[in-house]
């Protein structure tokens, strides 16, 4: 059994205000079911990290300017569909380093060595599967190898605003003088374009939620009755926050077997799932300044909704 999660979710669930953590959101099947989000055209995201990728990964690797052999380390991986470009210009360039993926789904991880392997067979590519944060301090940098950390896809968006500079901290403590970090976030923009891509109309965003409920039945055998449950998400443009919900159609309790506990919903109560904030570029170079890392440049999409912000230390 998975401690970590067990406590996090026995936690959560007895809040007054209910919570559940996004971050368990990707099991395989979760995983799969981002996947599908990000193939939604109203999921702008991944459009744009994939414009910014592909148009200007010739100007962000001049950026960093190293001139020797270096590793690319992905935090959080997943399909890393969105770092192909940047890694095919790398490849077809001949320029010499290794990538190492890393990421907490065993599918996500299989899936994209798969798929590089085939796509880029002069890759190499060092897979690790875990929690970065270990990975991170395990991984012991190597002492003569510069590194670029990738940090993409507004992953930093889960976080609040302290505990993404506590993070970026860490990355920074993690990194040489000389490393890059490239730091993927979302912008603020028309709210209505944010609503869109998280409240979809198809309810894969709903699915993505209700995952997580599905994957508490099975790991601590619970009694969830999904169709009890529905989703609601909004987004408040005066903090650039999206929060996102599970709400309980009904007064109903419910048992988790194995972790002897049982937790009770009342009629319209809300489970607070994810955390999904925009930024301005002055909020990230906030972030970057709170963090001790320098700002080099800032790599948006042509219709400015996403930046991809390039780091040094
Ligand atoms: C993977 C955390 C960047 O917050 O946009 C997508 C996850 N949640 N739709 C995000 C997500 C709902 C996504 N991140």
């Amino acid at each position: 059994m998975n401690k970590q999660f067990a406590n996090d979710v026995i936690s959560g669930l007895s809040k007054h205000q209910k919570t559940l953590s996004s971050k368990y959101f990707y099991d395989d099947a979760g995983s799969r079911i981002f996947q599908e989000i990000m193939e939604m055209p109203e999921y702008y995201l991944t459009d744009s990290e994939f414009e910014i990728l592909s148009l200007q990964a010739k100007q962000i690797i001049e950026a960093v300017n190293f001139n020797q052999p270096f590793n690319i380390v992905e935090l959080g991986a997943g399909d890393g569909f969105k770092t192909f470009k940047l890694l095919e210009y790398l490849v077809n360039n001949n320029i010499d380093f290794h990538y190492v993926p890393v990421d907490i789904s065993h599918g996500a991880m299989g899936n994209l060595t798969k798929k590089l392997k085939a796509k880029l067979p002069k890759l190499s590519i060092h897979p690790r599967v875990g929690d970065y944060f270990e990975i991170l301090s395990k991984e012991n940098v190597q002492e003569n190898t510069p590194s670029m950390l990738l940090f993409l896809g507004s992953n930093i968006g889960n976080y609040h605003e302290k505990e993404a500079i506590n993070l970026l901290q860490l990355f920074n403590d993690s990194m040489k003088k000389g490393d890059a970090l490239l730091l993927g976030t979302d912008l603020k923009k028309n709210p209505i374009k944010i609503q869109n891509a998280y409240f979809d109309q198809y309810g894969i965003t709903k699915r993505f939620n209700i995952n997580l409920l599905l994957r508490i039945n099975r790991e601590f055998d619970g009694d969830f009755k999904i169709d009890d449950f529905d989703f609601y998400c909004h987004y408040n443009p005066l903090n650039g926050e999206v929060r996102s919900y599970i709400v309980s159609l009904g007064n109903q309790k419910v048992m988790l077997k194995k972790l002897n506990k049982s937790f009770d919903f009342h009629y319209d109560e809300l489970i607070w799932t994810e955390l999904s904030k925009k930024y301005s570029l002055d909020e990230i170079n906030n972030l970057a300044e709170q963090s001790g890392l320098k700002v080099k440049e800032h790599f948006l999409d042509c219709k400015h909704y996403f930046a991809d912000t390039l780091l040094v230390k």
